[in-house]
């Protein structure tokens, strides 16, 4: 397919990157990932001001505005046939003369790289096998850094725990930091209990998902209590349903957690008046 790297299109063979770029280097850099359907990239805006943000936070600055942006993600979405994609951009504090904890002095310009790929789950999909059985998740100590609010490409923590999830037999690690749920390795965390719905509240220990906030907005449309507050980890035991999302997997039914049954074992009915919902809104 076809890449962005630095202001062209080229084919994905074609691109270089130094390997002096910090990004390669120190994971100094940020990115997003956006879902894409039928062509049309999905909550962009919502997205464009996480990144600009995250840009901020590492004290990079932004090397477009949001019409820069919005014309770059149109044409390649285009550049790669439209449908249903996952659009990735990664901006890094480029490539610097020596491997140096501090920044390039004077500074250099950023490498900016955006990516396409299929979307793992295409819209609608309420009915995929592996999101009506629902998905098994593992508990794990939140071993990553003081700001998960940040998407940095720095992602080895989110890397081991995943993959310590994967050899477990499940598809996500659930997060904890002193006693409390963060998110999951690669999504955030909700949690239903007697038809309530919960998660976490926005904070240093979790990133601010575009999926949650837009699951948040759609419980309080269709007037499913819904209640961003702590949660101790010892309530995931005995919840009625737990969920995750993200922009590449949706809203997804945990109904395994640690081996033991979530609830009965089954997608939750507020998981699927939840999930109708989301596919009516995306349609
Ligand atoms: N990850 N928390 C973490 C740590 C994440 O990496 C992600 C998404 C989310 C959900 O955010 P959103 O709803 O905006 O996708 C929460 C992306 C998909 C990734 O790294 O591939």
């Amino acid at each position: 397919g076809t890449v962005y790297l630095n202001g062209d299109f080229v084919d994905a063979d074609q691109a270089r990157i130094s390997p002096m770029d910090r990004g390669f280097l120190l994971g100094d850099g940020v990115y997003e990932v956006i879902p894409v359907f039928n062509g049309v990239p999905f909550r962009l805006d919502e997205h464009l001001q996480r990144l600009a943000r995250s840009l901020r936070e590492v004290r990079l600055n932004d090397p477009h505005d949001g019409a820069g942006w919005r014309r770059l993600c149109q044409e390649l979405v285009a550049r790669n046939g439209g449908g249903h994609l996952s659009l990735y951009l990664q901006i890094t504090r480029g490539v610097g003369a020596t491997r140096d904890h501090g920044f390039p002095e004077p500074p250099v310009a950023p490498t900016v790289f955006m990516t396409t790929s299929p979307l793992p789950v295409p819209v609608p999909a309420a009915d995929q096998p592996a999101r009506t059985a629902g998905v098994a998740a593992i508990t794990l100590d939140d071993i990553r850094w003081g700001r998960c609010d940040i998407k940095s490409v720095s992602l080895l923590a989110n890397l081991l725990l995943r993959q310590q999830a994967l050899d477990a037999g499940a598809a996500e690690a659930i997060l904890i930091r002193q006693g409390q749920v963060t998110e999951g390795a690669a999504s955030n965390v909700f949690l239903v209990r007697d038809g309530a719905i919960h998660t976490p509240p926005l904070s240093h220990h979790l990133l601010g998902g575009i999926t949650r906030d837009l699951v948040i907005e759609l419980c309080q449309e269709h007037g499913l209590p819904v209640r961003e507050r702590p949660l101790q980890a010892a309530e995931l035991a005995d919840a009625d349903e737990i969920w995750l999302s993200s922009s590449t997997r949706d809203v997804l039914p945990v109904t395994r957690l640690d081996g033991q049954p979530v609830g009965d074992g089954s997608p939750g009915d507020t998981w699927k008046t939840l999930a109708n919902h989301y596919i009516g809104f995306k349609r």
